[in-house]
């Protein structure tokens, strides 16, 4: 075959799938907890909607969506991010009007047409959360104590949470023209820096290769009105109040242009160059300039591949509690409808139901395989072994004919019978 997964993707078998649904579990508790409820979004969106919300002249408009044509002509594009469709979502079903308190999450798989690398895929996953209609520093807080939360409850310690603020409308430009004149005395620009000097100047900030040289560049804070100011300071207080510290971090700028006010990114020691697990922070005017009546709104979205990645890297991950493993194997193929039919009833049975009992398998957790009556008794106990089983139930000719069945323990090698009809 000459097809291959395309650049970029990944496909995640058994264990490593399981990682993604472990994360998203812990996660949708978390935010079951802090009273979210859950929305499944499209994976597609009209074009519009992201060149809208995340910005023209941002990295993930300008080169990384993957846009196309439906039959109809229709401009559509693979979701790059969540928020815009969670924001036309919240727009579409009057969600502000309708629900006494809107705080949503979604996950799944995101797509964005940058250079792979490891942490860093055309596909990858994220779940992410969004709350709106609360323009308090309390919902920031609470935002970046959620994040922070998935990932401690992911088992992971070597994380900092990095926090900034943008300002609003009416603070931000004063910000970008002192950026401007700075950057314009700067020489020997890369051509990122030169290119986004003119239309995006705050992006110069977390250039990874002029980053280093602005020594002494004007800092956000410094330009805060007193309003974004005053809400500033009170993240950080209610964030210290509990317990969770964090770094101010004037150089914290974010890829997505809707943002305002506080912006986040929780970073980890544990992997490489892509070290943000999650990002998010306040974007109070995105919901009126998509159409929506003035509705503040502030979210995040966490990384589920980095952070499995650092989970494992910190060997974080603690492996689920294992259901009990049966294989049903048979002596030869003149058993194998009877054998079939026990496999059948024992797959479909509850916890408490008879046939469990004398196996000792009531009220457990059960995966059944079996049987293959192609196959050699030998050679069923091997693959019996390679899949872990914890017991082999073996249907044995001269047994079976005096109604029982050999329990095998792979682990003791132990045998007995149980009896599985009258003699
Ligand atoms: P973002 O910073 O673009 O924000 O993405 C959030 C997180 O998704 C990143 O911190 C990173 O862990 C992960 N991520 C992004 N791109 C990739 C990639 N190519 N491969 C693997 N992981 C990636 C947003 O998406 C905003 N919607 C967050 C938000 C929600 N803000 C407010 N509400």
């Amino acid at each position: 075959m000459n097809f291959k997964a395309p650049r970029g993707t990944h496909d995640l078998i058994g264990p490593e799938a399981l990682r993604l649904r472990q994360l998203e579990e812990i996660s949708r508790n978390v935010l079951y907890k802090w009273n979210y409820s859950e929305i499944c979004l499209p994976s597609f969106e009209d074009a519009g909607l992201f060149t809208r919300s995340i910005g023209e002249s941002t990295d993930i408009v300008e080169k990384e969506m993957y846009v196309f044509e439906d039959r109809k002509g229709r401009k559509l594009a693979l979701r790059p991010e969540g928020t815009a469709s969670a924001v036309r979502a919240v727009i579409e079903h009057n969600l502000t009007q309708t629900l006494p308190l809107v705080k949503l999450f979604y996950a799944g798989s995101m797509f964005r047409y940058e250079r792979p690398q490891a942490g860093r895929y055309r596909e990858f996953f994220q779940v992410g959360a969004e709350y709106f209609g609360n323009p308090e520093p309390a919902a920031d807080a609470e935002t970046v104590i959620v994040a922070d939360e998935i990932l401690r409850k992911m088992g992971l310690s070597k994380t900092e949470i990095h926090l900034n603020s943008l300002g609003c409308k009416a603070c931000r430009p004063a910000f970008r023209a002192a950026l401007k004149d700075y950057f314009a005395s700067q020489k020997d620009l890369c051509g990122d820096c030169r290119r986004r000097l003119e239309h995006n100047p705050l992006r110069l900030l977390d250039c990874k290769i002029d980053g280093h040289k602005f020594e002494g560049v004007p800092k956000m804070e410094d330009f805060l009105c007193p309003e974004c100011s005053d809400h500033f300071g009170r993240v950080r207080e209610l964030l210290q109040q509990s317990g969770r510290a964090f770094i101010v971090d004037h150089r914290l700028v974010r890829g997505l242009d809707y943002y305002t006010k506080t912006i986040f990114e929780i970073r980890s020691a544990s992997v490489g160059s892509q070290d943000a697990l999650c990002a998010g922070g306040r974007y109070d005017n995105l919901v009126e300039e998509l159409g929506g009546a003035s509705t503040e709104a502030v979210g995040f979205a966490l990384g589920s591949e980095r952070i499995i990645l650092a989970a494992s890297n910190e060997n974080a991950f603690r492996e689920p509690q294992g259901p009990v493993r049966v294989f049903i194997a048979v002596s030869g193929e003149s058993l194998v409808k009877e054998a079939f039919g026990f496999a059948v009833k024992l797959k479909t049975s509850s916890r408490n139901d008879e046939i469990r009992s004398g196996l000792g398998l009531e009220d457990k957790a059960i995966r059944v395989e079996g049987p293959f009556a192609k196959k050699s008794l030998k050679s069923q106990l091997k693959l019996a072994d390679r899949l872990g089983a914890d017991k082999t139930i073996i249907f044995g000719e001269e047994e079976y004919k005096l109604g029982v069945v050999i329990i095998r323990d792979m682990k003791t090698q132990g045998q007995s019978e149980v009896r599985v009809r009258p003699a």
